[in-house]
């Protein structure tokens, strides 16, 4: 209690840039708090290369696209290999062109740090360390092939060089950019070995059969009959050992399923996950000796067309191995899932067990889907992947301009009204709701009311599946944000859905009705009326594109119906 006030005192006395960017809880919510204030991050990620050259960012004008979509943060990439490019040597070019840009049109932005794994693989190390495979150590699959991962099993050389570098970017930082506009990190990027359960080398054969470390023992037995459920699961089936080795402990995982939503090879999962997140944790732990920062990690996620690890990368920063990231890692400050599949809720659901704050750092570009996260989740924020170049050799993220034109608009409509969504964060009073072709009715209650949303999308929007083999539809979809301001008044952000209302309890001579109905949008989180919608309009709210509408509901002693 004392600190918190000691905090709050600082946060009145540090001028507002001062204010280090910091992620704030208090009961079950987490805020990223940014010049002494909630931010909601509406963002959107670069293409992987984009920020590796200035020329190329300046001539395709990138940050024009940016600031014409209305994003108000940026993810885009530093790589180990062009900050170090020789061992000890720095060039931080890039990344100073990066911040100088985005504080000059005062977005905020997010480092990815591509070091010593990028969707699993190694390619972002420098030269001097891909040329040294007998330091650096590499994995092993069970053929004792190696892959071109770096092993993160007790390697630490590796991991002590990759630290060092993350390290002198994290000070540099602190140097240069005193107004924080860098306000987070993502450390690596997609984790995990893939095309092999685990890694097999001689190292990693030793730390399989030797103890499960105490430190991960110690975190278990704190946090039995809260952890994961699949961990308590094997954990309890195996008699709560506190000594032994992984399969002693966590059993002989079980290895054939049809289920993409089971876990096989879960012990191996599990030992994977436990050397990824010390190695990247004492990488994170070095930068923010530097510079203290929030830093996440985010992850591949497994999925029905990948639901064994090594088809998704195994140990990877996925819920089921949460425990073992925050056991191993307590610098990564929370996991978070790049989502392209049709899967979000699940997703969604998953990533929210264990108090896990999180942003979606790559998803599609569907507004419906950020309205949802936002509104259902309370998201730190939503950010589409690939927001520089749509179409064209290079890119993996391509959509059509409808989808596009509709995220663009919806993002200026959130970011005007980002302080009253984030004020009602961890309440009842921000909702959201996501349909599709699956499940294309949900209902929400709000108070004596209830809403009926039904799916209203005329077409999937299309998205690049990242595979190279052409455009993919993801399921049609509507979603909405429903922000309450009184027992009866609404603000709605919806897309692709309709709605109707009735009483929850049906009462003889009641019945739900609107008042009135108006389309607007907020300025400066105050909300500025356009169109009264009434007449034959008013029977139902029905989002096409994406609009914001006021909803004031009453009581009437009629069924306000067509008279005919
Ligand atoms: C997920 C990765 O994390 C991104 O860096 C990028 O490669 C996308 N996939 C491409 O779809």
């Amino acid at each position: 209690m004392r600190i918190l006030i000691i905090l709050i005192a600082l946060c009145a006395i540090l001028p507002a840039s001062a204010q280090i960017p910091s992620l704030q809880k208090s009961g079950q919510v987490t805020h990223m708090m940014v010049q002494g204030k909630p931010f909601l991050m509406i963002g959107g990620e670069l293409h992987n290369s984009t920020s590796s050259s200035i020329d190329y960012m300046e001539k395709l004008d990138i940050w024009g696209t940016i600031e014409k979509a209305h994003y108000n943060t940026v993810i885009a990439s530093a790589s180990w290999e062009l900050v170090e490019p020789e061992e000890g040597r720095f060039n931080f070019e890039q990344v100073d062109y990066l911040i100088n840009n985005a504080r000059e049109r005062n977005l905020k932005l997010v480092l990815i740090w591509f070091a010593s794994w990028k969707n699993g693989a190694s390619t972002y190390v420098p030269g001097w360390v891909k040329r040294n495979p007998k330091k650096y150590r590499y994995v092993q699959n069970s053929k004792g092939e190696l892959l071109n991962v770096v092993s993160p099993v007790q390697n630490e050389a590796a991991m002590q060089a990759d630290a060092r570098a993350f390290a002198g970017l994290m000070q540099h930082i602190r140097e240069t950019d005193p107004d924080h506009t860098v306000i987070m990190m993502q450390v690596e990027n997609e984790v995990g070995v893939l095309s092999s359960v685990r890694d097999f080398s001689p190292e990693a054969q030793k730390a399989w059969k030797g103890d499960v470390p105490a430190d991960l023992i110690t975190y278990l037995q704190a946090h039995k009959g809260k952890l994961f459920p699949e961990l308590e699961k094997v954990w309890a089936a195996n008699g709560y050992k506190t000594k032994g080795n992984w399969e002693t402990i966590f059993g002989v995982s079980t290895t054939n399923t049809d289920d993409w939503k089971a876990y096989p090879y879960y012990s191996e999962e599990l030992f994977m996950a436990y050397h990824y997140a010390k190695y990247i944790g004492t990488v994170a732990a070095m930068g923010k000796k530097e510079k203290n920062l929030p830093m996440y990690c985010n992850a591949w996620l497994k999925q029905p067309s990948g639901g064994y690890p090594g088809k998704f990368p195994s140990g990877g920063p996925l819920p089921e191995v949460l425990d073992v990231w925050r056991a191993a890692a307590p610098s990564v400050d929370f996991l978070a899932p790049d989502i392209y599949t049709d899967e979000f809720d699940y997703t969604l659901k998953q990533f929210s067990l264990g108090g896990n704050p999180f942003l979606i750092p790559e998803s599609t570009f569907e507004i419906s889907k950020e309205l949802y996260a936002i509104g259902a989740y309370h998201v730190l924020g939503f950010c589409p992947f690939g927001i520089d170049v749509n179409g064209g050799d290079f890119s993996m993220a391509a959509t059509d301009d409808k989808t596009l034109d509709n995220l663009y608009r919806g993002n200026a409509l959130l970011r005007n009204m980002d302080q009253l969504i984030l004020a009602q964060y961890g309440t009842e009073n921000l909702r959201g709701i996501y349909v599709d072709e699956v499940n294309p009715k949900a209902s929400l209650e709000f108070g004596e009311y209830l809403l009926d949303f039904s799916l209203s999308a005329p077409s999937g929007s299309t998205q690049n599946d990242g595979t190279g083999t052409g455009f993919r539809k993801s399921r049609k979809n509507g979603g909405a944000l429903v922000l309450r301001a009184g027992p009866e008044t609404l603000y709605i952000l919806g897309k692709d859905i309709r709605i109707a209302y009735r009483l929850k309890e049906a009462k003889t001579g009641q019945y739900a009705a609107t008042e009135s109905v108006e389309e607007g949008r907020f300025v400066n989180n105050q909300w500025v009326p356009g169109r009264r919608i009434n007449g034959d309009e008013q029977y139902f709210v029905s989002f096409g594109d994406v609009k914001a509408v006021k909803v004031v509901l009453y009581k009437a002693p009629f069924e306000n119906r067509m008279l005919f």
